[in-house]
């Protein structure tokens, strides 16, 4: 049995940089989901899709030509690592990604990332709903105000300017959305070791999940 390892969590937890940084010690392939969801938002932009036709974003979705290589994401051979990444991008996304078709149509694409020796899969519903037999789930959490200050400091080093009221609202607006929304809401699943990195390094949180996936 490959093993697949699922790290779920919030907005700016840390899960993407925590998750693939298991996946290089373990020599594991790495699945960054939210990037799925993020490519069916920025496709749908491109082609002025109607952000409330749920078949028509599902349709989007299911066709995705994209693809992963060295930490650089394409679709239709444009690298958009970083277009991917814009607030707005990611806050469609995060409207999309609460209709169930669009969920349903990124499914097989997800499940494909599990191939040998192994996958570490970051996102929203790893553990609860795509590998559900994941052999470890680990719930990333950490508070707003920590979670604020890393993306202050995200874009800062980036030459972006910011503010820590505007980040503050918008990650508690995106966390309530994928909390209550009616598919797949954001919640620790069972079995799932909870890790609250507020107050620790990547580095930190890197050796406890290692930890945990040796026991
Ligand atoms: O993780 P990231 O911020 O890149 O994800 C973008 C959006 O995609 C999130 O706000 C969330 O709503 C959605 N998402 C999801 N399920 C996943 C991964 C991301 O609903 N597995």
């Amino acid at each position: 049995q490959t093993p697949v390892i699922a790290i779920d969590g919030p907005t700016a937890s840390g899960k993407g940089t925590v998750a693939q940084k298991v996946a290089q010690r373990l020599g594991f392939h790495y699945l960054d989901s939210g990037a799925l969801y993020r490519l069916t938002a920025l496709s749908a932009l491109r082609r002025n899709t109607a952000l409330d036709d749920e078949h028509a974003l599902a349709k989007v979705a299911s066709r995705l030509n994209c693809h992963f290589d060295s930490g650089h994401i394409f679709l239709s051979e444009e690298d958009v690592s970083e277009a991917i990444r814009a607030e707005n991008v990611g806050n469609v996304a995060s409207k999309i990604a609460a209709l169930m078709p669009v969920r349903q149509a990124l499914y097989g694409l997800q499940l494909g990332f599990h191939r040998a020796p192994g996958l570490v899969a970051d996102g929203r519903d790893m553990g609860s709903v795509i590998f559900p037999h994941a052999v470890l789930k680990v719930f990333l959490t950490a508070s707003v105000a920590a979670r604020a200050q890393r993306r202050y400091k995200q874009l800062i080093d980036k030459g972006i300017s910011a503010n820590m009221q505007d980040l503050t609202n918008d990650l508690s607006e995106r966390d309530a959305r994928d909390t209550h929304r009616s598919s797949a809401p954001l919640k620790a699943v069972e079995g799932a070791y909870l890790l609250d990195t507020s107050a620790l390094t990547a580095e930190q949180a890197v050796e406890q999940i290692l930890g945990w996936y040796a026991l």
